[in-house]
């Protein structure tokens, strides 16, 4: 058979022509989808009239056996025939005959192709969602074992104030939290109907667009055909939120590849996470973590991408919009793979307890609280300010912390200094006393995963 639009040309395609505007090489990961999409399409068609029941019955089983021959991998896809839609409809009429051409009455591949992408991503999405809530469940185990646990939390990567490794920890589950709602949010918009909008400008026969959104589970239909054929903004959404889940994602592998450095040594990763050097016996490299933060890149390409491609694009279908999809492709994998390890990865991490103990025992990280002392005993903020930097000063000349300072030395500085300052400035003291709404007091922090595991067992359900 030659080309479905063959009809009106005089000679055959240049192969190089062919091989540049054919994308079956990556849409036919759409393949579920079309069929789906044509199965609903046939079925009301049939319903309301436009073709005999009969014939659309026809036309649904042997989709169905292109289906079941796709599962068992018996497809062979061509690249004379451009894309996965007209490469289903070929399979379609070779098998059950002229009949096949039935199913593409009152459609286009420009609707058809969009509710491919609208079908995808649902699917796509709503598996991210589920995936992030690993990720988020091993952040709250990790967190649960280490509420006590202290670090420096840094302000410039400068050891700023203590705070429990819980605390830290659960920033990221936030940020996740976030990037869920996001996605879930996006559905609301995923789930418009473009199908039935014909090429552009709609079609003459009958159809019912409510119908095929029920059957095929979309809440609403688009009700404007030029721009369902033209819309790709849910896919430039779904690139957007896929880029900030990867910045989230590079930002906490930063932090992992530094806390597992030599200098470090906060955590150690597992050794089934970690590879070797093929010069150096001694090394264990941090990879995943470097290339969760190096695949950042590519997602935010995918975005800027699609931004560009659809800029200057008149409405309504226009050929650069086959540009849209491995991007896409690329997105949802990055992704699916990042996450699939980042959970695992996060389980079996080990928190060395110890090292991050005596870090704490050795820095000024408890210098602001002995400004908060000298503030609670009368003292103006501004001198507290003053005077603690002096001290500050003054034990680093000595080389001491401040919890190394004697009495007498701590008085020469001001008379407002009491022996319960060895209480106030102790790591833990420092940690405790942060018991505002959401600070790092173990008190907090137990609420904050409290919070937390409420919100991801009922999500699950959802
Ligand atoms: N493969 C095409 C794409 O991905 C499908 C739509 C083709 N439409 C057309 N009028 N050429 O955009």
């Amino acid at each position: 058979m030659s080309k479905l639009w063959g009809g009106r040309f005089t000679k055959e395609t240049n192969k190089l022509v062919e091989e540049f505007t054919a994308s079956i090489s990556f849409d036919q990961k759409l393949a579920k989808e079309d069929i789906a999409g044509s199965l609903a399409h046939v079925q009301m068609l049939g319903e309301c009239g436009i073709i005999p029941m009969e014939d659309a019955n026809k036309i649904k089983d042997g989709l169905l056996s292109i289906k079941k021959m796709l599962v068992d991998h018996e497809v062979e896809f061509l690249v004379e025939d451009e894309d996965i839609h007209m490469n289903i409809e070929k399979l379609l009429i070779e098998k059950i005959g002229p009949v096949g051409g039935k199913l593409h009455t009152g459609r286009s591949r420009n609707d058809q192709v969009a509710t491919d992408m609208h079908l995808y991503l649902r699917t796509k999405t709503t598996e991210l969602v589920k995936l992030l809530e690993d990720v988020q469940q091993a952040l709250i185990g990790q967190a649960k074992e280490n509420v006590q646990t202290l670090i420096p939390g840094y302000t410039h990567l400068q050891r700023a104030q203590p705070v429990s490794f819980a605390h830290h920890l659960m920033a990221y589950f936030w940020m996740f939290e976030r990037d869920k709602e996001r996605l879930l949010d996006s559905l609301k918009r995923i789930n418009w109907l473009p199908l039935g909008s014909g090429a552009l400008a709609g079609t003459t026969f009958p159809i019912n667009r409510e119908r095929v959104a029920e059957l095929l589970g979309f809440e609403t239909v688009y009700p404007n055909s030029m721009d369902a054929v033209s819309d790709r903004d849910f896919i430039l959404e779904f690139l957007s939120i896929g880029s900030i889940i990867m910045t989230h994602i590079s930002r906490f592998s930063e932090e992992l590849v530094i806390w597992s450095s030599q200098e470090f040594q906060f955590i150690e990763l597992d050794d089934s996470f970690c590879t070797g050097s093929s010069i150096m016996p001694q090394k264990k490299n941090p990879d995943v973590p470097e290339l969760l933060r190096g695949k950042t890149g590519r997602t935010y390409g995918n975005l800027i991408g699609l931004l560009t491609v659809l800029k200057g694009l008149p409405l309504a279908y226009n050929k650069d919009l086959q540009e849209d999809k491995e991007g896409m492709f690329d997105t949802v994998e990055t992704l699916e793979g990042s996450l699939k390890l980042l959970a695992p990865m996060i389980e079996t991490m080990t928190v060395n307890k110890d090292v991050m103990r005596k870090v704490i025992n050795n820095d000024f990280s408890n210098a602001t609280d002995i400004a908060d002392y000298l503030v609670r005993k009368g003292l103006p903020f501004r001198e507290a300010h003053e005077v603690i930097g002096k001290i500050v000063l003054f034990a680093i000349q000595s080389n001491k912390f401040l919890l190394d300072l004697t009495f007498e030395e701590f008085q020469e500085f001001s008379p407002l200094f009491e022996d319960d300052i060895y209480t106030v400035l102790a790591p833990e003291h420092v940690v405790a006393v942060r018991n505002s709404f959401g600070g790092t007091a173990p008190d907090q922090v137990m609420k904050q995963i409290k919070l937390a595991e409420n919100l991801v067992t009922r999500s699950i359900r959802r």
